[in-house]
């Protein structure tokens, strides 16, 4: 059986989609993607649902126009400081004569482990088990079909902002699309571009966007730490545009051009003829001008979240590595020492190896694909459970009943 995915990342500095196939084994095909520039998020805040769903509409039009597959429901991310996460457990007794878990016992165990107090801002968005335990045998992935009398479940809830999250599907179904599920980033690029082990020894996830910089921490298999700075690649860019007085558009040019962040890494220092931002006149600057500032607001970037780690004593004891994503961060040469010689630990830049879609900026799509592919083959019962279900907007994972009533409005 395959399945057809969509996944919307709506970004400070660009919207992106992307649809892919996903088969029994998890193998993902591509379809189709599609990047657009924008301006409409603030802070991982949508602040402009207008122009938000008018790019995600032109972005699904064009995979729907290169594909002409039916898309009319999507997958979107959330960024990981408008989520909390809590840890909770619970039991029920198996209701079946033979006592074989149902999947029935599976919702009721799931539906009651969302019974949690959070603050009045947030709201779950999903519930995602770790474990569960049967008459007190652990570590079980998918206790469907097993037999016991106590069926018990440990499993992280996740909470997202309101503002946030309803700005988001205001967007989207402003777009004409509904939302089948909100996945937080590092979640999904965690799932993507990390690696058991990383992830079970300790790994720090520096993801590095245009306006926000997405700082996550897994350890023991799963996610420990995280939060966000509001720094990213744009303000790179208005460096550049600041200290060598040049129009910030000229500046992301350079950087892009020249894709350096250490100064030892160049190979020849030439001069380049520039606008000045005021005079409409040109002048002459040197590379190294160039990347001397970039060198600096990556050191400034990486030493705020190794503030950030410290500060939480995230890191004592921590025997992991450091993994960079995103557009901001991934391109740059140098990327990799610099955060050695911050964060002390070796680092890498994510990467993963599905065809057609490598660029950084489409990593939090493809996560979420990837993500996604993986909570629906756990769920294998889902289309049973889904048939019983007569509201068609009802998302992939709402099975609780918590999401499902957010997610139709009816909270
Ligand atoms: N070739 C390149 N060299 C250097 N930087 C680049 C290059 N291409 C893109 N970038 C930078 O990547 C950043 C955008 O990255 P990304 O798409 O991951 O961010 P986003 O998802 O839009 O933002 P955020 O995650 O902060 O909300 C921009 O600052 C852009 O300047
Ligand atoms: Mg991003």
């Amino acid at each position: 059986m395959e399945r057809t995915i969509c996944c919307v990342d709506i970004g400070t500095s660009k919207i992106c989609a992307v649809v892919a196939k996903v088969n029994r084994s998890g193998d993902i095909e591509v379809l189709g993607k599609s990047m657009k520039p924008c301006d409409c998020v603030k802070k991982g805040v949508i602040v402009d649902i207008d122009e938000a769903s008018s790019i995600i509409k032109s972005c699904i039009s064009e995979i729907r126009a290169i594909k002409n597959v039916q898309i009319n429901s999507a997958y979107v991310n959330i960024m990981g400081a408008h989520v909390s996460i809590i840890s909770n457990r619970s039991s029920v007794d198996t209701s079946t004569s033979n006592h074989e878990i149902s999947q029935e016992d599976i919702e009721r165990v799931l539906s009651r482990v969302e019974d949690l107090e959070f603050p009045k801002d947030r709201q779950i968005i999903d519930v995602v088990p770790r474990q569960y335990i049967l008459d007190g045998c652990d570590e079980i992935v998918d206790p469907l079909g097993m037999t016991g009398m106590k069926l018990e479940v440990e499993a992280d809830i996740i909470a997202g902002k309101i503002t946030s999250v309803q700005n988001i599907i205001k967007s989207m179904k402003k777009a004409d699309m509904e939302v089948e599920g909100i996945i937080v980033e590092s979640l999904a690029i965690g799932e993507l571009a990390l690696t058991p082990q990383e992830k079970d020894i300790g790994v720090v996830l520096i993801d590095i966007g245009g306006g926000i910089t997405n700082i996550s921490v897994f350890k023991n298999k799963k996610i420990v730490f995280f939060d966000s700075l509001p720094v990213g690649g744009d303000h790179i860019s208005n460096d550049i545009s600041i200290g060598l007085r040049i129009p910030f558009n000229e500046a992301e040019k350079l950087k892009r051009e020249y894709e350096l962040a250490l100064t030892s890494l160049i190979k020849n220092d030439h001069e380049i003829t520039v606008n000045d931002v005021n005079d409409n006149k040109k002048k002459d600057i040197k590379v190294s001008e160039v990347v001397e500032i970039i060198e600096a607001r990556v050191h400034e970037i990486f030493s705020l979240c190794k503030n950030v780690l410290d500060k939480n004593q995230v890191l004592d004891s921590f025997n992991g590595n450091v993994v960079l994503a995103g557009g901001g961060i991934s391109y740059v040469d140098g990327n990799m020492q610099l955060a050695y010689e911050v964060f002390e630990l070796p680092a890498r830049v994510a990467y993963h190896k599905i065809p057609g879609i490598s660029k950084p900026e489409f990593l939090t799509c493809v996560g979420t694909v990837r993500y996604v592919a993986s909570r629906l083959k756990l769920s294998k019962n889902e289309s049973e459970t889904e048939n019983k279900v007569s509201n068609k907007s009802r998302p992939k994972f709402a099975f609780l009943k918590k999401i499902y009533k957010f997610f139709t409005g009816l909270f």
